[in-house]
């Protein structure tokens, strides 16, 4: 208050009345604007709180909106998700079933292949003759070939050969000369008359008892396939000595590698021992044979069955 009054005496002593009147007009003028101010900011804050009001509630709305949204969204994706491991699953499945339909499929033309396959190949090849089986006087194999004159040991008389053992036996004697063991065929294939001819006249050299030691009745030999060779080195008389040769021991060691085994073995209880009898069985009972170090006679004819589809493989 005593500032006011000091103020106003101030006022009074130092302004002219004019001055105070203009003065006074101003403060009217001032206080007017600042009220006009002051209406004007409460107006406007009174329009700006109702409008955060406003917001506030349209935000509500809407976030309620999107949580809703949200939540609906999530649902759907989890349904989705689901659907998708169920179809998963259903292909999944569906695969399996195809897989083993193929394999199924497979298997079938792998049997009829098989089959097929057996159908042609001549199931004599690897039957069990000497003595347990018997071939009759019309079996002939069913494709001869001749046999090169360099491979024989005596060129002057022709022999024949099953056409598809040909090639084995063709590159084992290739292998054999290759380290030095030259080896040659003195016999071969022998028809259902050659060797009863053969037979006859061994019989009346060393009588029937000697000569079924060492030569086969008709019928009963492997020669009559054509897939059968007698082997000898040259050099050397067939027959004599030839297990002390190189060529016995090459044979030994190597004749199963072109699918050729000794059918004849010491000890064996159809013949003499036979080191220069090889006949074909294919690759895969040769080895067999080789690796199990037994004898083509030693097995059941149905264990040597299951050879003849892939004889010639
Ligand atoms: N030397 C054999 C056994 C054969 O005649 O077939
Ligand atoms: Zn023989």
């Amino acid at each position: 208050m005593s500032i006011l009054y000091a103020t106003i005496i101030f006022v009074k002593k130092h302004l002219s009345k004019f001055a105070i009147r203009y003065v006074t007009v101003l403060l009217v003028i001032l206080f007017i604007i600042l009220t006009v101010l002051a209406y004007s900011g409460y107006y406007y804050y009174n329009l700006l709180a109702a409008e955060m009001i406003r917001i506030r509630s349209d935000l509500a709305s809407t976030t309620a909106e999107f949580q809703t949204k949200i939540s609906d969204l999530q649902s759907n994706l989890a349904g989705a998700k689901s659907e998708s491991a169920t179809l998963s699953q259903a292909l999944r499945a569906a695969e399996e079933k195809s897989g083993a339909f193929e394999k199924q499929i497979g298997a079938i033309s792998n049997t009829v292949g098989t089959l097929e396959k057996l159908s042609q190949t001549d199931k004599e090849l690897l039957q069990k003759y000497s003595r347990v089986y018997f071939l009759n006087e019309h079996y002939v194999p069913s494709n001869l070939i001749p046999i090169d004159a360099k491979y024989l040991y005596d060129p002057s008389k022709p022999l024949e050969l099953h056409a598809r053992v040909w090639p084995y036996l063709e590159k084992l004697l290739t292998a054999a000369a290759a380290e030095r063991v030259t080896l040659q065929i003195a016999s071969a294939y022998r028809s259902f008359g050659t060797q009863a001819t053969l037979k006859s006249s061994y019989t009346v050299i060393y009588g029937a008892g000697s000569a079924n030691q060492f030569s086969a009745d008709q019928g009963y030999s492997e020669h009559q396939l054509g897939t059968t060779v007698d082997l000898t080195i040259r050099g050397t008389v067939p027959f004599t000595n030839f297990e002390k040769t190189a060529g016995y021991d090459w044979l030994t060691a190597n004749a199963y590698k072109y699918g050729f085994v000794l059918s004849y073995p010491k000890g064996n209880t159809y013949y003499q021992f036979e080191p220069w009898h090889w006949r074909f069985v294919g690759l895969a009972l040769a080895a067999k044979l080789q690796s199990d170090q037994t004898y083509f006679y030693d097995l059941n004819q149905r264990d040597v069955d299951k050879y003849l589809v892939t004889i010639f493989d």
